[in-house]
């Protein structure tokens, strides 16, 4: 079992070999590239946004350099807030007045609540240790955005790895594993906990073509050399031109989800409708019922005996 701790250290130790490089958060650039632009497409002036995990703060700056936006980087690991602020210091006054970097936990942020327009995860769910871990860090989000607050979710995910995997089995290729310090999202349970708290928006699939082109084709064709696949081969460098504008299948785990706070009265509103429900559903016949008043309010009800015809005629 992976303790926090040991997590913490793992990423304590990148950024103290590698620095302000993005490779300390992730060895495939063009796939960082990707990630980077999908998440920018929703950023918007004058937004105030919090980027959760945000590690050196290589992203962040790209955030905050390509658009007017104010940003706070938000990391549990010490030594990547230290070279965060240590890039700080080489910006502009004008970048510098925009971006702050502190150290914190997202699953017990202490922010002003509901101050945010925007949350960014990028790939930091995924370094939680369960299911309730990254439930409780939704809730914590939840909490520092403003209603209808913007919650930008890159994650990989679960059913996503097991498709690709289905790909490599085809060609012959190992299983690509999870790495030791992740758990990735299983989607259908998270969202599923979740869903009074968000809805979601759009879902991204903007790693698909990219992963089918470097970890099937460029992996398999690498496989038959004798080679380790390379990030930087020019499969891939073309596979990320193309990923710019591709949405299709589902065998990138790296997702991005555009999730939209359910502001407290709408939630209110749905609880209420929840108990009235339970109140007046006392058998299928009067779900039944229910369900034909609130669609034909006007019209005389008569029920067939069978429900299982079902029909109200
Ligand atoms: C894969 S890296 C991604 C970094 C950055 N978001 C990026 O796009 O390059 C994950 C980051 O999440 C941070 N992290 C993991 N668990 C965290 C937690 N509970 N609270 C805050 N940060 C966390 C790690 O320290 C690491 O910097």
């Amino acid at each position: 079992m992976n303790t926090i701790n040991e997590i913490k250290k793992y990423w304590d130790k990148q950024a103290e070999t590698l620095g302000t490089s993005p490779l300390a958060t992730m060895p495939d650039l063009y796939l960082k590239e990707l990630e980077i632009e999908n998440i920018q497409k929703f950023l918007f002036d004058g937004a105030i946004v919090a980027d959760i995990g945000c590690g050196n703060g290589f992203s962040t700056f790209q955030y905050a350099l390509h658009n007017r936006i104010t940003i706070i980087g938000i990391d549990y690991s010490e030594e990547m807030i230290k070279q965060a602020k240590k890039q700080l210091l080489n910006q502009n006054i004008d970048c510098q007045r925009n971006i702050e970097f502190c150290v914190g936990d997202i699953t017990k942020l202490n922010l002003k609540p509901e101050y945010f327009d925007i949350v960014i995860t990028n790939r930091c769910l995924i370094n939680l240790t369960s299911l309730e871990d990254q439930v409780l860090a939704v809730n914590e989000i939840y909490k520092i955005l403003r209603p209808n607050g913007l919650y930008l979710m890159c994650e990989d995910c679960q059913q996503e790895l097991k498709n690709l995997n289905l790909l490599r089995y085809k060609v012959e290729l190992p299983e690509i594993k999870m790495r030791w310090h992740n758990l990735y999202i299983d989607e259908e349970k998270l969202f599923n906990l979740t869903k009074c708290l968000f809805k979601r928006d759009q879902t991204i699939n903007f790693s698909s073509f990219y992963y089918v082109a470097s970890r099937i084709i460029n992996g398999k064709i690498a496989a038959e050399q004798g080679e380790t696949p390379k990030y930087d081969s020019d499969i891939n460098r073309i596979a990320r031109m193309i990923s710019s504008d591709t949405n299709f299948g589902g065998y990138g785990p790296l997702k991005l989800f555009a999730l939209v706070k359910i502001a407290e009265r709408e939630r209110e509103r749905e609880r209420e409708r929840e108990r009235g429900k339970i109140k007046s559903y006392k058998s299928a016949k009067s779900l039944q019922k229910f369900y034909y008043k609130k669609h034909f309010p006007n019209k005389v009800i008569y029920y067939q005996n069978n429900l299982k015809g079902g029909n109200l005629l």
